[in-house]
């Protein structure tokens, strides 16, 4: 596959158009590519209304919650929060478990029905809200990748998980389900190592993307330990998230990328906002490839 053909299939462009074959596209996924500034494509239109997206990580505090709700946003899809502890996105979102008679999340479980996404207005990613009882309440791995696919399916609209860190069974679940695997990246010791815990235990079969996240510099050692993890477990890496201050002290529920009432986006969140466009864009990109090997592959299967 070459790269002009990726170019292709999510391309920078000014204004979003409706390319000439193929379906139409949904107002979802022209918002989404709208925020993007992609071109529309068969590939993306099949693609959106499908697309499972899991932000995990096995180390804590490294950056999926904030990378999750951002996705979210941009790809105005539904930000599914299955973690459980408290300061995650749901609190983050403004939802208090305490305040509501429901819990969408264990509710859906239990009934076997497709819960309803909360509305984020516009400002932020619509979500179904984690809640604290999910930690003694998650299903087996496999049955959350069912249940997961199911709700995609049903909602048609991209999901961005968000997971607890490690390998806990609904981790596992989500990152057996998802098109992309965003795996934050901190450029320290322990971070790193718990990597490559990670990639060592899930080595192949899940598409896996690193994403540098909380960069301040760029030590050289830390850089060449993720390269060496990168080649070994043929793992790509993607766009870098630099350190930004302000978003340690951010009280705000709307997402950083979401402009405000001026409609504009505040100049110190400028550059973060510029970084996640690229992240997405990257998201994109690797899950059109995806799908299209998987589908090479469904076709050599066919033919064996
Ligand atoms: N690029 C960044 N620059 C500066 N601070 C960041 C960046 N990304 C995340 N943070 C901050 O780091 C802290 C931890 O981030 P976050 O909550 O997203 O991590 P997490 O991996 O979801 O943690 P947990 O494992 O506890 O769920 C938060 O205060 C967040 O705002
Ligand atoms: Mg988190």
């Amino acid at each position: 596959m070459s790269d002009s053909t990726v170019g292709e299939a999510v391309r920078s462009t000014a204004k979003v158009t409706d390319a000439p074959n193929g379906a139409a596209i949904s107002p979802r996924a022209h918002t989404a590519l709208e925020r993007l500034g992609i071109a529309s494509s068969p590939e993306l239109r099949a693609l959106l209304p499908r697309l499972i997206v899991t932000v995990a990580a096995w180390k804590g505090g490294v950056g999926k919650t904030e990378i999750a709700k951002e996705l979210a946003y941009l790809l105005d899809g539904v930000l599914v929060d299955l973690d459980w502890d408290e300061g995650g996105a749901t609190r983050n979102w403004g939802y208090r478990h305490e305040a509501r008679t429901t819990a969408p999340l264990l509710d859906a479980l239990d009934s076997g029905r497709v819960p309803r996404p909360l509305s984020g207005g516009g400002v932020r990613a619509d979500l179904i809200p984690s809640h604290p009882d999910f930690a003694i309440n998650q299903p087996a791995a496999d049955r959350m990748a069912t249940t997961l696919e199911h709700w995609s399916q049903a909602l048609g609209r991209p999901l961005v998980i968000d997971t607890h860190p490690g390998g806990v069974p609904s981790t596992m679940g989500a990152v057996g389900a998802a098109h992309v695997v965003v795996v934050p990246v901190n450029l320290e010791t322990r971070a790193l190592r718990a990597t490559e815990g990670m990639a060592q235990e899930l080595q192949g079969g899940f598409p896996l993307l690193f994403v540098l996240n909380r960069v301040e510099a760029a030590p050289e050692s830390e850089l060449k330990q993720l390269e060496k993890l990168s080649e070994m477990f043929d793992i790509p890496v993607g766009p870098v998230v630099s350190s930004h201050a302000f978003l340690k002290r951010r009280k705000l529920t709307m997402a950083v990328c979401a402009p405000g009432r001026s409609g504009e986006i505040p100049a110190r969140a400028a550059e973060f906002v510029g970084e996640m466009h690229d992240v997405a864009k990257r998201v994109l990109e690797t899950a059109v490839l995806n799908a299209r090997a998987q589908a090479e592959g469904e076709t050599e299967d066919q033919h064996v």
